[in-house]
């Protein structure tokens, strides 16, 4: 009977494992992003950094990871953070950080900081065997290394570059399974703020042996005669042994789920461990063009089926539209010409480092599209995917740049991935190999390398064009791809160019480079800030924006101008250095707040009738001196009016701007734009009274309760008339209370040293020195008390004939196995600043296990989910003991001890640094605080005091 029962359990796990397991769910893509456990190690010192690679053999053998890499480590304690994650932002600025990274405290100069260690264990079922199940990084930044259940399975050195490991070989199916991924950001790859840690998903994938790899479809579309071709190219990869046949169903889908366009193929085959491509057509009659004001987007929805059963659906979302770059006409956009009205944007925000959540991506595109952006060059390295997958929903043109001009396997591999992933996004219009390779760029081999990448590029994207951009032109790189990208007019001769090159399409991959901070108006160097007004920012090398989009304006040839740069970004502080750490070239700062010349772009980008005033309003002390008064519209005239009366009507060159001299007095100031005589827009600036209340505003009422979403608010003080005050530097305290929490704060001043995001710290000491000693005669209730226990637990007992337990001994050698043990670890005195605390991590080793520190007995309770004590500074000495004594296991000492672990802790001391509370002072009247859903439905609340003012409280609606 019992025989027969076992037999049926074999055949059908035998059934399980031959059946394609993708039957059920043929396709799952798990987000990985909750619930990791994340603790700083050490860049150089081993024993800082958990031990990691302290074991004999922890590279020479499969599966023997160590530290934390070892699926046994116990990470009690270790923090809890969800992804994405970006350490660099938590730490402080310091003025022995890199000034060209924003000043944090990363880098060689800290190697405590440097590295972070991310642990987390996932489930997989048993009826998971024989499916494919691949850990896919969106990037992490950077050098990160990933082991799943102590093997290690690979690195990537970049910090941009997505990869995959298919794990399906190494899990424990029915079982828990241990992925951890060891960070370095010591190196830095760029020149600007590039945080660290895994700042974009993670996913878990699973399919059926025979499916769709990953990025294995390629939609290609051509439009001719009100009719579009669909061309997909199709990878299927067969991991069985034996060869596969099957077939293939492509169906266009639109936005209501309806199909426009089927086609079926059957019969096709894949040879076992091999991979088919095919290729097939439809139609779509009628398409509607992805555009910059109907950015429209179809699913493809591709089948695999196999012996009449679907194994793999694959969706692939992509646009119907041309692109084409012209030597003559520029850039045309389904057969329409459009100027690039472009920025240039590296990825880090206010708040929140690189880790920006999905909204945040969006928020940011439609920040720009406010001041008429269509283009966005991903400044120097792949974007995350949310980024392009926004860009394709908004409207927005990219130019997505590669990282580093080379033909290594590593750089050629980044860059096919980078081809491959983003080649379906009809946002995507250009591909950039390379960005001023100053080693090359003027030389043959920077041709050669240009020439060899846009090979490879087209290899995998006949359809787009490539583009280098360059600070110097004629020469090298500016030769080797199809569309030149000039970095500032000023510093080539374009004309000249164009002439010599006259089938060379042209952008300016960037422009500007102005530096100007936000609400400033008069230059406090000592402070880092500098006049907002538009002007060069590097004469003879950089143009101001008007001169820039002049240029380009006056030039039909040239696509168009991406300004450098959309938002400032940490880093990059030109021209201070420390202690300024954020970079001012920005038309917005680092929260999205618009500088004035975000207001010129907007009179000249956006059709909406405008106008707008700068400075503002608010200079005691300044009274009777002249005050040089600029006016941004797209008006035809301007009027400007002081407490009401005319200071003169003045007609509006065209991309340019007015100006007028206007003695200070507290008042008013009001413009008025006119086109062909009729009043189109007025707008004032006033000077105002004292802060009396505090503003908040979110760009949202309401958040999804789905643990991601955001809202961004604004945080302001008013005057008594309800006046923003302009010039206000109050600080703001924050609280949240419901489904919220707070993930950042900034106010866009590139002087400021306060928190963008507090975090907890916590530094470990290891426990180490472990003894033991068998105890005679002692049984459980006694033993506290027996004499040779207490003389066991005393701070300053003998140790000498305790044993290591870490040494081995042979059978004959092994002590006499006794009811009771004790067993004895000692820590340095943690050095505990003001705030600081200490706690112990014990490990719960066996029932009726009793803790000593200095011998004196202890309680654990439960921290983070695991036995802790906090520890009583005055029971500290310099040298400490922690004695556990336990009944003796089964197996005695040697069970406890893993050898094949190389250490084993039972234990740890955490040293904890309690966050900062959230708080921003305004800077010149704005501040920003970012929020996000905790996962649970609700009302949230966020609460923003500034002392000497009521509180102001906002609600939103979380389901
Ligand atoms: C360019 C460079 C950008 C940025 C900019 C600052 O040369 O490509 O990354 O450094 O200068 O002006």
């Amino acid at each position: 009977m019992w025989h027969s029962f076992k037999r049926a359990l074999l055949a059908l796990s035998l059934l399980a494992w031959l059946l394609p397991a993708g039957a059920q769910a043929p396709r799952e893509r798990i987000n990985l992003d909750r619930d990791w456990r994340f603790a700083h190690g050490h860049a150089h010192d081993a024993r800082q950094d958990f031990g990691h690679g302290l074991r004999a053999f922890f590279f020479a053998k499969a599966g023997y990871g160590d530290g934390p890499a070892a699926p046994g480590f116990k990470d009690a304690g270790w923090r809890r953070v969800d992804l994405p994650h970006d350490w660099a932002v938590e730490l402080p600025f310091d003025a022995r950080g890199d000034t060209n990274h924003g000043s944090k405290a990363i880098g060689r100069a800290f190697p405590e900081n440097s590295v972070g260690w991310y642990r987390k264990t996932i489930e997989i079922p048993a009826s998971d065997r024989g499916r494919r199940i691949a850990l896919e990084f969106d990037g992490a930044y950077r050098d990160s290394v990933v082991w799943v259940n102590g093997h290690y399975l690979g690195r990537e050195p970049s910090g941009y570059s997505g990869f995959r490991h298919d794990i399906t070989d190494y899990l424990d199916y029915g079982g828990t399974n241990t992925i951890v991924v060891r960070v370095d950001a010591t190196m830095e790859e760029g020149w600007f703020y590039e945080g660290a840690g895994i700042y974009r998903h993670v996913w878990l994938t699973k399919t059926a042996p025979l499916h769709v790899p990953q990025w294995g479809t390629f939609v290609k579309t051509t439009v001719a005669g009100g009719r579009a071709a669909i061309e997909v190219d199709l990878s299927v990869r067969n991991d069985a042994r034996q060869a596969a046949r099957f077939t293939v169903e492509h169906r266009i889908l639109d936005p209501d789920g309806r199909t426009l366009a089927h086609t079926r193929a059957a019969g096709l085959a894949a040879g076992g461990a091999a991979t088919a491509d095919s290729r097939q057509r439809l139609i779509l009659a009628k398409p509607r063009l992805w555009s910059l004001d109907d950015p429209h987007l179809y699913l493809l929805r591709t089948t695999l089926s196999q012996n009449g059963r679907v194994v793999d659906t694959y969706d692939t979302r992509f646009g119907v539209r041309t692109v084409a770059f012209d030597p003559d006409r520029g850039f045309i956009l389904n057969g329409k010409r459009i100027k690039l009205q472009g920025t240039n944007n590296h990825q880090d925000h206010a708040g929140v480092g690189v880790a920006l959540p999905d909204g945040l991506q969006d928020w940011r595109l439609k920040q720009l599209k406010s001041f008429g952006v269509n283009a966005y060059r991903t400044a120097h390295h792949p974007p995350t995917p949310e980024l392009l997958d926004a860009a394709d929903r908004l409207g927005m043109l990219v130019i997505d740049e590669h990282r580093m001009m080379g033909t290594s396997p590593e750089i050629v591999s980044q860059l096919e991935r980078l081809v491959r992933r983003d080649r379906n996004h009809p946002s995507v219009i250009l591909w950039s190999v390379g960005n001023e390779e100053w080693a090359l760029e003027g030389k043959p081999l920077g041709t050669h390398l240009a020439r060899e990448m846009h090979a490879i590029v087209k290899r995998l994207d006949p359809t787009r064009r490539t583009s280098v951009a360059t600070s110097s032109s004629g020469r090298g790189t500016s030769l080797g791809a199809d569309v030149i990208g000039f970095n500032y007019g000023a510093q080539h001769d374009v004309d000249a160019f164009h002439r010599a090159h006259p089938d060379k399409p042209a952008t300016m991959s960037e422009e500007g480079s102005t530096l100007t901070t936000r609400g400033i108006y008069l230059d406090d160097r000592a402070r880092v800030h500098l006049n907002a007004y538009d002007r060069q920012g590097r004469p003879g090398n950089s143009l101001s924006i008007e001169e820039g989009w002049r240029r380009v304006q006056e030039r039909d040839w040239m696509s168009g101008m991406f300004i450098w740069t959309g938002f400032d970004y940490r880093g990059e502080t030109t021209p201070f250095g420390w202690p300024a750490i954020s970079s001012q070239f920005g038309m917005t700062d680092t929260t999205g707040v618009l500088k004035d010349t975000a207001y010129y772009l907007k009179a000249w980008w956006r059709p909406e009738p405008m106008v707008h005033i700068l400075p503002h309003w608010n200079w005691p002390g300044r009274e009777g001196q002249p005050v040089d008064v600029r006016v941004y519209s797209n008006g035809d005239e301007v009027e400007l009016l002081q407490d009401g009366r005319s200071l003169g009507r003045q007609p509006m060159p065209r991309d340019s701007h007015l100006r007028w001299s206007v003695p200070y007095a507290p008042g008013r100031l009001e413009a008025v734009a006119y086109r062909r005589g009729v009043r189109i827009a007025d707008t004032v600036v006033a000077t105002t009274g004292t802060p009396a209340t505090v503003h908040l505003s979110a760009d949202t009422e309401r958040l999804a309760a789905d643990g991601r979403a955001i809202a961004v608010v604004w945080v302001n003080v008013r005057d008594r008339e309800g006046r923003l005050v302009p010039a206000a530097s109050n600080r703001v305290d924050f609280a949240v209370s419901g489904p919220l929490r707070i993930i950042g704060v900034g106010n866009g001043d590139p002087g400021s040293h306060e928190a963008d995001r507090p975090a907890e710290r916590h530094a470990f000491i290891p426990l180490s020195g472990w003894r033991t000693l068998a105890l005679d005669g002692a049984d459980a209730a006694s033993a506290p008390a027996a004499p040779d226990v207490v003389s066991a637990l005393a701070p300053d007992a003998d140790l000498a004939r305790w044993r290591d337990p870490a040494q081995w001994l042979p059978p004959e050698r092994q002590p006499a196995r006794t009811p009771y043990l004790v067993l004895r670890g000692q820590f340095d005195r943690p050095r505990l600043a003001a705030g600081q605390r200490a706690m112990l991590f014990v490990d719960q080793l066996e029932p009726g296990q009793q803790v000593h520190v200095n011998g004196v007995p202890v309680k654990p309770g439960i921290v983070d989910g695991s036995p802790a004590v906090l520890l009583d500074p005055a029971l500290l000495r310099d040298r400490n003991s922690v004695a556990y004594v336990l009944p003796t296991p089964p197996d005695g000492v040697a069970g406890m001890f893993d050898r094949s672990a190389g250490t084993s802790r039972w234990g740890s001391v955490r040293v904890t640094t309690p966050a900062a509370p959230w708080r921003r002072s305004l800077f010149n009247g704005w501040a920003q605080v970012i929020v996000q859903s905790t996962g649970e439905p609700g009302t949230g609340t966020l609460t923003a005091a500034a002392p000497g003012l009521p509180p102001a409280t906002l609600q939103l609606d979380v389901r």
